[in-house]
């Protein structure tokens, strides 16, 4: 079968070639793999960034943002050959730690998970895929090709399950969200806001397309510029980019009791001049809180079908803005103006 593989820690070695077919090991269910998503991760993965192989191997499959079709699964168990599904990208780590034992290993205290197309566990990337059937997860038919912004949904109904949480520590009824970003974790992250009835406000540099579209089919307010010119202090603000001076003026800008939650990663070796005094005693006579958020447990798999079941298809289509087939894979590593989720369709020939 073709799998897109890289040579992790390796430059330029991403490369689509012939790998033998997932050993039962791997999961008795039987997965034949519709559709990829391409993020920022991936980019990474690909510089030679990030990313680890399986332990004993060179290679590693690439990809975690899954859909596929059950091809084979055991006839007593959950899954029937024709359902849609997506592979969760997480595992626990084997001590287990106190997290991953509760399975909520997003939380992982010790480092040792493992992530699949990232962490020493081959991906989703290939023609077919294996999975045991705890780490897979059942669509909604419906979502058809949509379905594969199911992952990157997780990553924000699990921002969103922790803003909430956070906010409850007071009485607290946030009415304005900044999100920064409008690629398709930010917009989920505007999605989800404006399903939580909050005002909703997007931040981008690009100015038109299909971007400034989709926030307004949101009921919600595009911008281009800079955070401190919006004219409010947002009570939550999402931060999607890593752009380190968006994350500083997203300190700046927060409301009295705000939240701002990090979800962009972001590279090293960016140092800005901060005033951490001004940000300390802000943050403490207005009881801010700033946290980071990564991966997603099988709750917030859940939470994020329930979002994308109440979105409109269409706006969850023109999310969707290129599929490419397996065999022009380098097209879809070329980042273009208008792109947001970039797929590779494995439908297509
Ligand atoms: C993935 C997460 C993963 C994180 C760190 C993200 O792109 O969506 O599932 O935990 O990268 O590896």
């Amino acid at each position: 079968m073709k799998a897109l593989t890289i040579l992790p820690g390796k430059q330029n070695s991403a490369t689509v070639r012939d790998v033998p077919e997932p050993p039962l090991r791997e999961g008795k269910i039987l997965v034949r793999a519709v559709a990829l998503g391409i993020c920022g991760t991936d980019f990474e993965l690909m510089s030679g960034e990030y990313g680890w192989a399986p332990p004993g191997q060179d290679h590693l499959i690439l990809g975690h943002e899954s859909l596929g079709r059950v091809e084979d699964a055991p006839a007593d168990g959950r899954f029937k050959p024709g359902d849609l599904v997506v592979g969760i990208v997480r595992h626990p780590d084997p001590v287990p730690c106190m997290a991953c034992a509760v399975d909520e290993w997003d939380m992982c205290r010790n480092g040792r998970y493992t992530e699949r197309g990232i962490k020493e566990v081959n991906g989703f990337g290939s023609e077919i895929w294996r999975s045991h059937p705890e780490y897979l997860v059942k669509l909604n038919p419906d979502l058809g090709m949509t379905g594969v912004l199911m992952e990157p949904a997780t990553i924000l109904a699990k921002a969103w399950d922790h803003i909430t949480r956070i906010g409850q520590r007071a009485k607290w009824e946030p009415k304005t969200l900044l999100v920064t970003g409008a690629g398709p974790v930010g917009l989920l992250a505007a999605l989800m806001g404006a399903q939580r009835n909050l005002e909703v406000h997007v931040l981008d540099r690009v100015e038109s397309g299909p971007k400034p579209q989709l926030v307004q089919a949101l009921g919600g307010t595009y911008h281009t510029g800079k955070v401190s010119d919006l004219g409010f202090r947002p009570d939550v603000v999402i931060e999607c980019t890593g752009v380190v001076q968006l994350i500083a003026d997203s300190i700046d800008c927060l409301a009295n009791d705000g939240i701002l939650c990090l979800a962009g990663i972001s590279s090293y070796g960016q140092q800005i001049s901060l005033d951490l005094g001004k940000i300390n005693r802000t943050m403490v006579l207005e009881n801010s809180v700033i946290f980071g958020t990564v991966n997603a447990n099988r709750r917030h798999y859940q939470m994020a079908a329930e979002s994308l079941a109440k979105a409109h298809p269409d706006w969850l289509n023109r999310m969707i803005t290129r599929r490419v087939p397996l065999n022009r894979w380098q097209d879809a590593l070329k980042r273009e103006p208008d792109d947001i989720k970039v797929i590779l369709d494995f439908t297509q020939a």
